[in-house]
């Protein structure tokens, strides 16, 4: 078992990746549903943050609470990451956003990347990645190795499902770095499926693709 990995089994999560995974669910309902799991994740995901007491006055009565002492940076991977922002932004509006563009070759699964505007040192003191898919972990072990590179020392993945090829070799190359899934799959596809190799079973399909309505290309 996996120290570092954690798979809700809270059951609203359970019944809106059951839909997510539907194919009859079209784009808008998929985005919907992307957004509300990305919320209830990002809630797991953040339970350890720091806080500090705050002061307050309630119409009664001074009183001391808490507020979050740590800045946090929401690092959704283009394009199926963008889809789970509006969702953790709902708990965090505060939240800095920077992105990371990265995309699968098709022939080899290796991460290409694309797009990467970081300043020049980290701005926040935890990353949350956002990728509704975690399937070889290419993706997810670029992203990390360039946040380290960034400076960054607290991070944490929060994607939605996880094929256990992905969570080992993310977990092999960044122990550090916890999981949290709404679901861990099977397998992997291979040469012997009909779907194209490197695919989530059973999955959802193509996360990107089932977002932005581009999945009926010739
Ligand atoms: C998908 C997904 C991850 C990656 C996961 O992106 O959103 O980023 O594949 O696969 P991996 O774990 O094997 O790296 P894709 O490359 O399809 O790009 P897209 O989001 O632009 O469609
Ligand atoms: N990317 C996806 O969108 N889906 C998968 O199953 C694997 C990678």
């Amino acid at each position: 078992m996996n120290q570092n990995l954690f798979v809700s089994t809270h059951p609203l999560v359970l019944h809106k990746i059951t839909k997510l995974r539907d194919r009859e669910t079209d784009p808008k309902k998929f985005r919907e549903l992307v957004r509300e799991l990305a919320a209830l994740l990002g809630y797991e995901a953040t339970q350890d943050l720091l806080t500090q007491p705050l002061a307050v006055q309630t119409p009664l009565a001074p009183t001391t609470g808490v507020e979050l002492k740590e800045r946090i940076g929401l690092i959704p991977i283009l394009r199926a990451g963008l889809g789970m922002v509006e969702g953790i932004w709902t708990l965090m509006p505060g939240a800095e956003v920077w992105h990371i563009g990265l995309y699968r070759d098709e022939k080899t699964l290796q991460p290409v990347q694309y797009y990467n505007k970081l300043p020049n040192v980290p701005t926040v003191t935890v990353c949350l990645i956002l990728d509704p898919m975690l399937a070889t972990g290419g993706s997810a072990i670029a992203t990390i190795d360039i946040l380290k590179k960034w400076g960054a020392k607290k991070i944490k993945f929060v994607g939605l499902i996880g094929a256990p090829e992905g969570v080992n070799s993310l977990s092999e190359a960044h122990p550090d770095v916890p999981i949290y899934l709404a679901a861990l799959d099977e397998r992997l596809t291979g040469s012997g499926d009909p779907w194209p190799t490197g695919y989530i079973m059973p999955g959802l399909g193509d996360a990107g693709d089932r977002q932005f309505g581009t999945g009926n290309r010739e």
